[in-house]
């Protein structure tokens, strides 16, 4: 099914609901200073999920486009875009839990529409805290949508349960509660949609296809992010209001959002293991093919996803610069850039990218075709210009990765250099240090950047990119357990264990170490063990400064060569760790809180790869 037909099979179906098709907003928030893009179907409508009259009534659909940058470092992988189609359906206090999931599973099981498995379906519902209870509404009705398909759909009692039989797993707020999008506002439970990409099921063996045991994650449950589960429906039931003061106070209007996905859709529904062969993206990739003359996957995911997003930021009239939306737009443009360079694309290949996408898109996005040609010289522009400092700055960074006193790390002061004087994003410059397995002191830059940016400016990196500057106190702890974690892999699986490559956002670590063998589920849990009891005991943090040579005599781990007489740091975490970093971290290990170890996967032969959170 191309996605034209499943747009328009999801506004009929709606609309047979009585629900009033209404157009998709711009991606320029209009009311909303707390979000630089429109990030889902919901934005626009908050005055009336608040209880302003809609003119169109109580019963909402429409196809609204939407941005979200925080995941691009993601952008490259089979399944994560910074722009998206979410087909929406809204009541505004008219029908609430039971129609909505009703109707949720009609449309993607029924054959008259789009006719999914239901038995390849598994849903999450809201598990209950101190604000609200669990979502045990939900979860009947889910039993009795399953029932009539004669699919059974038991709770599981924890997300590793894989009992036969087992389909609903619970959740707590990071998972299963949207919004509010600032501080305070309309929110609540939801209940997510996921298809099962291995055909076989939870609860059985299933049938492995070759490869599945590495590109699945052995502790795999409906939110593991290994790709086996593909969340394709979010179904949000607000029916609180969260005040100032922190209180999730009923609302007196109880309202429905839901927002499915199109890209994701249509990968499950045509068959595909990847949104960018998806019929959405098709002609984009074959343009990027066609015309590179060093192909590869990665590179070309970018490209086709930075500069779509691009031409629907374009299209809603926003011009790249330095600072807010503008800036975001460069940067997409930037590291499209770049990453066609890698590929060997020729000059002006924005444009020809461009003229793909409003062909492709213009017919459902008239603004595109309106605007082509302000687009097009839009790109053309920045295109040219970051040409310009590229080939200077590609220059300035050879020299500095080549310098003796970078020679494992790029200081922050140089990655900012290379920022205000190169035009160089952060993560490019992270990303090319890679390429030569340089490090670079990322904390290092951001204190740069503070020194140097207004606030505007530092608004906008914030807002960009969810990370060091805007989350610096949950960085800062999963900095610290990125330590306990080093120390404890260490320990269980000996001293070969060393970083080979960290990466920390706000919602998780990520740990690359070398180990030869794929670790066990119970090397796992003992690592995990072992940090956990080092948090209980709530050892002390603590620095000195000393020689190379004092450093090593102390056994700290970390050391890369250093000039002759410098001076490291190293952190130590009560007789648990000791390592050279820059820091910061938590003064004692309770503040981290807990590790969860979410996924062990390879990077290459003889790396490893964790990622963990903190609760
Ligand atoms: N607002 C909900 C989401 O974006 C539907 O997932």
């Amino acid at each position: 099914m191309k996605a034209d037909e499943i747009r328009r099979k999801f506004l009929q179906f709606f609309e047979s609901k009585g629900h009033a098709i209404i157009a998709s907003a711009s991606l320029v928030p209009e009311n909303d200073p707390t979000v630089l893009f429109t990030t889902a179907g919901m934005h626009p409508l908050v005055p009336y999920l608040l209880g302003q009259k809609h003119p169109a009534g109580t019963r909402l659909a429409n196809v609204q486009k939407c941005v979200r940058v925080q995941d691009i470092d993601e952008v490259g992988d089979n399944r994560h875009d910074t722009f998206f189609e979410m087909l929406g359906n809204w009541s505004l206090g008219d029908y609430f839990k039971k129609e909505a999931i009703e109707w949720s599973f009609e449309f993607f099981s029924d054959k008259k529409w789009l006719g999914l498995d239901p038995a390849r379906v598994y849903v999450t519902i809201f598990e209950g805290d101190n604000d609200a209870p669990r979502d045990d509404e939900s979860i009947r009705i889910w039993q009795e949508q399953f029932k009539k398909a004669n699919i059974a759909a038991g709770l599981a009692e924890n997300i590793n349960d894989r009992t036969e039989g087992v389909r609903i797993y619970a959740y707590g707020k990071d998972k299963n509660w949207w919004g509010p999008a600032g501080q305070t506002g309309p929110c609540g439970p939801d209940t997510e949609m996921f298809y099962d990409m291995k055909p076989g099921g939870v609860g059985t063996a299933g049938h492995l296809h070759e490869g599945d045991e590495e590109r699945y994650g052995q502790f795999c449950h409906p939110n593991c992010d290994c790709g086996r589960f593909i969340e394709f429906w979010n179904d949000v039931f607000m029916e609180y209001n969260k005040t100032a003061d922190g209180a999730y106070d009923p609302l007196k209007q109880k309202n429905v959002d839901t927002g499915m996905g199109l890209e994701r859709t249509a990968m499950i529904l045509q068959n595909k293991n990847d949104i960018f062969a998806t019929d959405l993206f098709q002609p984009i990739m074959e343009t990027i093919q066609k015309n590179s003359s060093s192909y590869d996957m990665r590179s070309a995911r970018i490209v086709a996803d930075h500069i779509r997003t691009a031409v629907f930021i374009l299209g809603d009239r926003v011009t790249p610069s330095n600072v807010e939306r503008g800036y975001v737009l460069r940067r997409l443009i930037r590291r499209a850039v770049r990453f066609g360079q890698k590929l060997g694309m020729i000059k002006d290949f924005t444009v020809k990218l461009t003229d793909v996408v409003v062909s492709k898109y213009g017919a459902e996005y008239p603004e595109l075709q309106h605007h082509h040609h302000d687009i097009v010289s839009a790109m053309r522009d920045e295109e040219e210009k970051f040409i310009k400092t590229l080939a200077r700055g590609l220059k300035e960074f050879e020299r500095l990765a080549q310098s003796d006193r970078v020679t494992e790390r790029l200081s922050g002061e140089d990655a900012f250099t290379l920022f205000s004087t190169y035009g160089f994003p952060l993560e490019m410059t992270v990303e090319m240090a890679k390429e030569r397995r340089i490090e670079v002191d990322e904390k290092g830059f951001w204190e740069e950047f503070q020194k140097h940016q207004d606030i505007s400016r530092v608004g906008t990196e914030k807002k960009f990119k969810g990370g060091l500057a805007d989350h610096s106190w949950e960085t800062t702890r999963l900095h610290t357990a990125t330590h306990l974690l080093q120390a404890a892999l260490r320990k269980v699986l000996g001293n070969h264990v060393l970083q080979k490559g960290s990466n920390i956002t706000a919602e998780r670590l990520r740990f690359d170490f070398s180990h030869p063998a794929k670790l066990t589920n119970e090397e796992i849990k003992k690592v995990e063990d072992l940090v956990n009891d080092a948090i209980r005991r709530d050892l002390a943090v603590s620095w000195q400064e000393m020689s190379y040579d004092e450093a090593k005599a102390a056994g700290a781990i970390g050391l890369f060569a250093s000039r002759y007489g410098e001076k490291v740091k190293v952190y130590s975490v009560g007789d648990f760790s000791k390592e050279v970093c820059g820091g910061p971290h938590v003064s004692h290990t309770a503040e981290v809180g807990g590790l969860k170890i979410v996924k062990e996967e390879a990077v290459s032969a003889g790396i490893r790869r964790l990622k963990a959170t903190v609760s």
